[in-house]
């Protein structure tokens, strides 16, 4: 058989025009939805009259077939029919004869591409949400067990004031929480159906789109047809919320080799999750966060690359659009490795609590609540930075820390000081003296968790709702 669109040409395409305009190499990962979209299409010609009903399902019983070669790996895609619509279909013509013509009835690729996609990333978008929950879930249990565990907190990575572990991991659960949310969101727009549209003006058939979204489970359907068939926002969408994910990860990743490090010793990575040297037989290394971090870039370029795609891109569709594709996949599959290697790296990962608050010991990150102390005697906050800043410069020379200072010393300092000062300078107390909404006092931090339970709760709700859903 010649090409599905062969009438109008007297000359076979140049086969380097094949390969060039091709998009069968990638395209065929949408194989599944397209046959999903196909067959709810053919159930609607027949229901509207339009495809009488036993070529509706010889149509049906022939799509069952191709489906079954796709999913064995039976099915041969050809380049010379270009992409996965047209080599489905030219299969079911090849199956069941000329009547396989009738299911193209009322309906164009290019509505049929982006009802491809919009499927694809419907389903998808259900996995990350579920996969981000999972996250936050390992997060949340390292949380739990290190209520007590005291680290410093950084600003300009230099010390700055103690604070829970648990508290520093509770971030990127709040993180991770409004990733969750943004996909969620997106799901409304990606959940609309662009079928029916046609080429771009609509059909002359009396077709049914409302009848083909309830098919396949879509909330509405496209308003305008030439915005249905050119409107790619809702991928834009999700690579910027794919961006943002792999933002997040990345800043744990840098943690993550950060507190690993020789240098931290805050955390060990479990060996599963570590790569060896090929020739420094010591090394140990934090190859996956590396590896996340790194990939990251792949997926802000992909969300560059479709903007700059989209942009200034006349209606309706264009043959630019094909190149929405592969980028797309690209993230999927990036963030998809991402989030299944994540939590159980975190989930597994030893904290070294002792090497912590040592560290929490040896420093400063105590100096703004003596400041604090002072103001509470009455001193203007801005008097009380000044005197422990001479403080601290006077611990410095003498090479010791705030705790080790005697309280004649303090005094030399500010007359307002006494024996309750070393109370206060306590890692414990310094960090429950932060007991306001969102601070790093252990109640709070409880108080956190306990939320994050309850938004959890809320996200496997939704993922009942919308999972495995057709
Ligand atoms: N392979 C094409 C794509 O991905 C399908 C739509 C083709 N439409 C057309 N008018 N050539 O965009």
């Amino acid at each position: 058989m010649s090409k599905l669109w062969g009438g109008r040409f007297t000359k076979q395409t140049d086969e380097l025009v094949e390969q060039y305009t091709a998009s069968i190499s990638f395209d065929q990962q949408l194989a599944e939805e397209d046959i999903q979209g196909s067959l709810a299409h053919v159930t609607m010609l027949g229901r509207c009259g339009i495809v009488p009903q036993e070529d509706v399902e010889q149509i049906q019983q022939g799509l069952a077939q191709v489906l079954e070669l796709i999913r064995s790996k039976e099915m041969v895609y050809s380049v010379s029919d270009e992409d996965i619509h047209m080599n489905i279909e030219k299969k079911l013509i090849e199956l069941i004869g000329p009547v396989g013509g009738k299911l193209h009835t009322g309906r164009s690729r290019n509505d049929q591409v982006a009802t491809d996609m919009h499927l694809y990333l419907r389903k998808h978008v259900v996995i990350f949400v579920e996969l981000l929950s999972k996250l936050q879930i390992a997060l949340m249990e390292q949380a739990k067990a290190n209520y007590d565990t005291i680290v410093p907190g950084y600003t300009h990575l230099q010390r700055a004031q103690p604070i829970l572990f648990a508290h520093h991991l509770m971030a990127y659960v709040s993180m991770f929480e409004r990733d969750i949310e943004r996909l969620q969101d997106s799901y409304k727009r990606i959940n609309t159906l662009p079928l029916g549209a046609g080429a771009l003006a609509g059909t002359t058939f009396p077709i049914d789109r409302h009848d083909v979204a309830e098919q396949l489970g879509f909330d509405r359907v496209y308003e305008n047809s030439l915005d249905a068939v050119s409107d790619r926002d809702f991928i834009v969408e999700f690579l910027s919320n794919a961006s943002l994910v792999m933002m997040h990860l990345s800043r744990l990743c840098e943690e993550l080799v950060l507190w690993s490090s020789t240098e931290f010793q805050f955390i060990e990575l479990d060996d599963a999750f570590c790569t060896g040297s090929s020739i420094m037989p010591q090394k140990k290394n934090p190859d996956v966060a590396e590896l996340v971090r790194g990939k990251t870039g792949r997926v802000y370029g992909n969300l560059m690359g479709m903007l700059t795609v989209l942009k200034s891109l006349p209606l309706a569709y264009n043959k630019d659009m094909q190149e929405d594709k592969e980028g797309m996949l690209d993230t999927v599959s990036t963030l998809d490795g991402a989030l299944r290697l994540f939590a159980p790296m975190i989930a597994t990962m030893k904290v070294n609590r002792d090497r912590m608050r040592q560290a929490v010991r040896q420093d400063f990150s105590n100096a703004t609540d003596i400041a604090d102390f002072l103001v509470n005697k009455g001193l203007p906050f801005r008097q009380a930075h000044e005197v422990i800043g001479k403080t601290v410069l006077y611990c410095i020379q003498k090479n010791v820390y705030l705790l080790d200072l005697s309280l004649e010393e303090f005094k030399q300092f500010s007359p307002l000081f006494d024996e309750t000062i070393y109370a206060v300078l306590q890692p414990e107390q310094v960090v429950n003296a932060r007991n306001v909404y969102g601070g790093t006092a252990t109640v709070q931090v409880q108080a956190a968790v306990g939320r994050a339970s309850e938004a959890l709760n809320r996200t496997e709700a939704w993922l009942h709702e919308h999972e495995n859903k057709f």
